[in-house]
């Protein structure tokens, strides 16, 4: 076989004159009577190369059977194309190879799509022919981006003293929030491995065991329902550090980004990165991932229709709720078009969306009629209201409103390009509270993980809230009880979050009872833990950035799966090899399980 001496894509100037040898696949085939052009590919890109019947007959004639993604190996010297012919689409658009040699490789049956950018495929087909889809310039762009980017993630972590350890996949739940994958075990009948949703309680153990600071580029699994920023089993760009606060956790992880963005980007992100409490971004924009590449604030209305006559609004308050709304400017939306806005927030579970079109000067809505003179003049105060404005409110509950507008805000922004596409919005989101109060499980549960700290100076609270019997009274202590948690945005999207942790047992074990997980489930999951802690643990903290959500991002993608090389589909399905799947009775019998229809 003739052995590559260049890739097809890193043809040059220099290579003019001179002999090379490249392995590919044929691209595309063009013969044009009496020439025929190559396009051939590898990993690196494409060159033409070319082949005259009049100079070179029975390599012309080989070249004339080749067909699109052919494997084939050629010799021949590198020139400058004629004036005219450059293509500057191309990398090495100004050269072309002179074909002296030409091998076939493999041949190819007919693809079941062309590997080009334009063909639109749907993610079934993509996956299962994942190694074509694989072969089109910007799949390959990705997954060698991605490559750059483990690599500087790894030097930056070598440069600041971070030791990589690997942390086992056969092991005990983490709770993260999500289901468990698990894996029985043939020696132990009916005893379960789970698959970690992360290595956190490795990562602490190993901070007890005096590693001072950890790194881990690691696979989490997690069995949730998929989204698009959502894969059951993603990647984690992991670490832990002793000594620290989250100063320390929250400035190595600004240089560990920009670092990425510089190198990888040539993008300069300010550090240290904007900060802004949870509260603040609920209340501004109904969520705490918040896209702030577009304004659309929520705006709180709730002083203003205090006594109000509008009933939907009144019974809101009354019922502790707010009112909040939105005002998309200058918009002049149709009916029609309100009406769309108002099925898509009903399917988020809403009850109405009310809202008001200035015209002329004038508000026209249905419900205008209700309000007072003073209540009209300080709404068009506070939402700046002028002609050709929409305004948007919702009343309700204080979660629903922010889950309503936050969610209505992003749906505007990205139907009618309100987003700045060009910007990266980068941003620490912090001052969460420790625990929220779930209605479905009638418990306290933790925002981050329960291995998170609280602030030291609202311990008393916790200590209090445990000793209170009413409910109502316990919900109010712990709400302002934060947490040393923090999170980062970008583009409206978590790309990461970590937390200072607990690192004396009698504040875990006090955790452990608000979230009602009783001493001895407490010992039974994380009693190795508990043990751990009594064993001299260091403060530490850390966090997790999600790999591939990072990569996504840098790269303007939508989706993660266009960055992982065998993603699932949103059912969890990988078409590629048709996982999951049955298995052998035998197997099953091995492993003392038994399905039931
Ligand atoms: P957390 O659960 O916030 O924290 O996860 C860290 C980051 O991982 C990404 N991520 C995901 N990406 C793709 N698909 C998923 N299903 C998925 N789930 C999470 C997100 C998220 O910000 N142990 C803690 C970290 C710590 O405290 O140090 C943890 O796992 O970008
Ligand atoms: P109704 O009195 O139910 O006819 O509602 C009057 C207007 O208020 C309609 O435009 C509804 O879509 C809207 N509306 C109803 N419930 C809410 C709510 N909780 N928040 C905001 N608008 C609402």
């Amino acid at each position: 076989m003739l052995k590559r001496t260049k890739y097809c894509g890193h043809v040059c100037e220099e290579d003019l004159g001179k002999e090379l040898v490249l392995n590919g696949w044929v691209h595309r085939i063009r013969n044009h009577g009496g020439v025929i052009f190559i396009d051939l590919r590898d990993r690196e890109g494409i060159v033409q190369c070319v082949v005259e019947e009049k100079t070179n007959p029975e390599v012309f004639e080989l070249a004339d059977s080749l067909r699109s993604e052919y494997v084939i190996a050629l010799r021949g010297t590198v020139r400058r194309r004629p004036p005219g012919t450059e293509n500057p689409k191309l990398k090495t658009g100004n050269y072309e190879v002179v074909i002296k040699e030409l091998e076939v490789l493999n041949t190819s049956e007919t693809l079941p799509f062309p590997v080009d950018e334009e063909t639109h495929l749907s993610e079934e087909t993509k996956l299962r022919y994942r190694y074509l889809d694989l072969r089109r310039e910007s799949m390959r762009e990705n997954l060698l981006f991605r490559h750059k980017a483990y690599q500087v993630a790894r030097r930056v972590f070598g440069e600041e003293g971070f030791v990589e350890v690997e942390t086992p996949f056969l092991t005990k739940s983490t709770p993260e929030g999500a289901r468990d994958f698990l894996v029985p075990s043939r020696l132990h009948p009916g005893k379960f491995y789970a698959l970690p949703q992360s290595p956190q309680l490795f990562k602490q153990i190993l901070m007890v065991a005096g590693f001072d600071r950890y790194f881990q580029i690691v696979k989490c699994l997690r069995d949730e329902d998929l989204r698009a920023d959502r894969q059951p089993e993603f990647t984690q760009i992991d670490f832990e550090m002793s000594f620290v606060d989250e100063e320390d956790v929250m400035s190595f992880s600004e240089k560990l980004i920009s670092t990425m963005f510089k190198e990888l980007l040539g993008v300069e992100l300010k550090t240290p990165f904007e900060r802004i409490s949870y509260a603040q971004a609920l209340e501004k924009y109904g969520s705490d991932k918040p896209d702030r590449r577009f304004g659309l604030e929520l705006i709180d209305l709730s002083s203003i229709f205090k006594n109000t006559e509008f009933k939907v609004f009144r019974q809101a308050l009354e019922n502790g709720g707010v009112v909040k709304g939105i005002n998309f400017k200058g918009s002049n939306l149709s009916r029609k078009e309100i009406d769309e806005l108002t099925q898509f927030v009903q399917s988020l579970g809403a009850k109405g969306l009310a809202w008001i079109k200035v015209e002329d000067g004038k508000l026209n809505s249905p419900i205008v009629k209700f309000f007072s003179q003073e209540e009209t003049h300080a709404l068009i105060e506070s939402t700046k209201a002028e002609s050709g404005d929409v305004i948007f409110f919702s009343a309700d509950k204080r979660e629903v409103v922010y889950k309503v507008l936050g969610n209505l805000r992003l749906h505007i922004g990205k139907k009618y390009n309100l987003i700045d596409t060009k910007r990266f919005d980068v941003f620490w989101v912090v001052d969460f509270p420790l625990l929220e109060w779930d209605e479905e499980e009638n418990r306290f549960v933790s925002l981050h993980h329960p291995f998170t700290s609280p602030r030291e100076e609202d311990i008393l609270l916790l200590q209090e809230a445990l000793r209170v019997q009413d409910l109502e009274e316990k919900k109010r202590l712990i709400q302002s009880v934060r947490a040393r948690a923090y999170d980062l945005v970008i583009n409206g999207y978590e790309v990461g979050g970590g937390s200072i942790r607990i690192h004396k047992k009698e504040l875990q074990e006090l955790v452990f009872k608000l979230l009602q997980i009783s001493e001895l489930e407490a010992q039974e999951k994380f009693g190795f833990l508990l043990e751990a802690l009594r064993f001299g643990a260091p403060p530490h903290g850390g966090l997790a950035f999600g790999f591939d959500r990072l990569v996504a991002i840098m790269r303007g993608l939508d989706s993660i799966r266009d960055v992982i090389a065998f993603p699932k589909t949103q059912k969890g399905i990988c078409p590629l090899t048709g996982a999951p799947d049955y298995v052998e009775p035998k197997q099953l019998k091995e492993l003392h399980i038994k399905v039931v229809e």
